[in-house]
């Protein structure tokens, strides 16, 4: 029986710190080192080991990955949608070559398993709205989804040619209370809840009615973990699982939230980001993840918002 030792790289963002205290639960806190290019999350101080890491410096990760004896990777270093629009070069560097060099080495060093997600950003405006299915026209227009289905296709490369067990799932829109977004076209639906609890009132960038897909973070840590613990055999996506958890608009999430917050108001002033969000799909399909590893989702719009008010500190 192999004894974990997980790296996660990009452990102070939104997923990371999350994945990182759930890892440490799983496979015992010293087994789980956590990595990041700033400084270590408040949340993960004391839980367990952090080094100081750019994904970028191929030889310094190496010589961690040795020394730290790991056996998994998790790698969520990226730049998102929005921030990629800002530098796109920037952004193409480093969810590329931090790629490539975590599946090099993990080829090098027979790394056991690797975890890489990729997003719905893959998806452009020639793919199906609704119920996008998992292959489709797939067309993206941003930077960042270019990046990520380039890397779906590194994964797909890197597992037929040199055997490395990667895993990958196209998050939706994540929102959480832990950790805040990193840049984001989905940013809108975590700011909100900030600023419904401080201000009453909150100025989307996107329009009223722009439906995307969307996941509360317990679900994609809990399916994360799942896909990742699936037998091998149970894999048939070597690209990047779609996975769905709801859909709803700023004005339906602005109308949950006043159940909650009566006094709440919202008003819209689209930016850059609009058309960007136009660009993704309204809704995913994500019925290959559900029959292959038994992928379901357990929060809707009014469970998540519930759930973000209470831990964010109104009683509900
Ligand atoms: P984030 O921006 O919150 O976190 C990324 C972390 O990576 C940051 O802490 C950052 O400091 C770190 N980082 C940046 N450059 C680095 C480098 N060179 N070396 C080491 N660390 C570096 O992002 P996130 O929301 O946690 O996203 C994690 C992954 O999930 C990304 O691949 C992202 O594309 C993907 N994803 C996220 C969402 C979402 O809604 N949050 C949706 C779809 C896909
Ligand atoms: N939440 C991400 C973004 O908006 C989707 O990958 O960029």
């Amino acid at each position: 029986m192999i004894r974990e030792r997980i790296l996660v790289i990009g452990a102070s963002g939104q997923i990371g710190v999350e994945l990182t205290l759930a890892l440490r639960k799983i496979y015992g806190n010293n087994n789980v080192v956590a990595s990041d290019l700033r400084e270590e999350n408040e949340l993960l101080k004391g839980t367990g080991p952090y080094v100081s890491l750019d994904v970028m410096n191929k030889e310094m990760l190496h010589v961690q990955v040795i020394r730290q004896s790991i056996t998994q990777i998790y790698l969520l270093a990226a730049i998102l949608s929005a921030t990629g629009e800002k530098n796109p070069n920037l952004a193409w560097n480093l969810n590329m070559q931090g790629l490539l060099n975590v599946l090099d080495i993990a080829r090098e060093e027979k790394i056991y398993k690797v975890y890489w997600p990729s997003s719905i950003a893959v998806f452009g405006p020639t793919s199906p709205k609704k119920n996008c299915p998992q292959q489709t026209i797939i067309e993206p227009i941003t930077v960042y989804g270019i990046s990520k289905y380039a890397g779906e296709f590194w994964c797909n490369y890197y597992h037929q040619r040199f055997g490395v067990d990667v895993r990958s799932i196209r998050y939706p829109g994540l929102i959480s209370y832990k950790s805040a977004p990193g840049g984001g076209t989905t940013d809108y639906s975590v700011e909100i809840f900030h600023d419904a609890l401080e201000e009453k009132k909150y100025t989307c960038f996107l329009q009223e009615n722009t439906y995307l897909p969307m996941m509360y973070m317990p679900d994609a840590i809990r399916g994360t973990i799942e896909l990742m613990e699936a037998p091998a055999s149970k894999i048939t996506v070597r690209h990047s699982y779609n996975l769905s958890g709801m859909s709803f608009s700023p004005k339906e999430l602005a109308g949950e939230i006043k159940k909650h917050i009566p006094e709440f108001h919202i008003d819209y002033k689209p930016d850059y980001r609009q058309a960007i969000a136009d660009s993704w799909p309204e809704s995913i399909d994500d019925s290959v993840a559900r029959r292959d590893w038994g992928w379901k989702n357990e929060f809707d719009l009014p469970g998540m918002t519930a759930d973000m008010l209470e831990n964010l500190g109104v009683a509900s």
